[in-house]
């Protein structure tokens, strides 16, 4: 019995102790999934978008402000929007219900694909310290 609950304490903390570091690639690979479930419809599987209605995530500027991102992932936004220069406008981007692990992940995934790059992992504390919709 002692032996059993040794055993199990210790696969209890590797859990958490996993869950705690999950490493870039498995926020990633993790991302996608959220992505192909969640934003692919709008986005398009190439993060290009919808011309004048759908602004694209492929080599977005907007994605370079990092509280900006997860805000609009969060809470969503409607009204005009300025992408790479452009302008938005006429469609909103609806909060998709996520928790801010899921957000995290897909917002590592689109922020190193498709010429966005960023070394800098976000993790679901960033997305708890961010309150306020853009
Ligand atoms: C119903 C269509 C729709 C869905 C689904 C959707 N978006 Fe959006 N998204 C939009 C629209 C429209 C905008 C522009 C909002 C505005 O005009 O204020 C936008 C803006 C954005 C932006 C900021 C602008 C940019 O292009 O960089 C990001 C980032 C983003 N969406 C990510 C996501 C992610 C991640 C998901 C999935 C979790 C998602 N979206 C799901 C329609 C959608």
């Amino acid at each position: 019995m002692r032996t059993f609950l040794l055993i199990y304490t210790f696969s209890l903390f590797g859990i958490l102790f996993s869950i705690q570091n999950k490493s870039i690639e498995q926020s990633i690979e993790d991302g996608y999934m959220i992505y192909d479930d969640f934003c692919i419809q709008c986005h398009g599987p190439n993060g290009i978008g919808f011309i004048k209605t759908i602004p694209p995530l492929a080599n977005s500027d907007f994605l370079l402000n990092i509280n900006k991102s997860i805000s609009i992932i969060k809470y969503g936004a409607k009204g005009p929007i300025i992408v790479n220069g452009k302008e938005y406008e006429g469609n909103s981007m609806i909060s998709q219900g996520l928790d801010s692990e899921e957000i995290s992940d897909v917002l590592n995934y689109i922020k190193n694909n498709w010429g966005n790059s960023n070394e800098i992992q976000i993790t679901a504390e960033d997305v708890n310290n961010i309150i306020n919709p853009i």
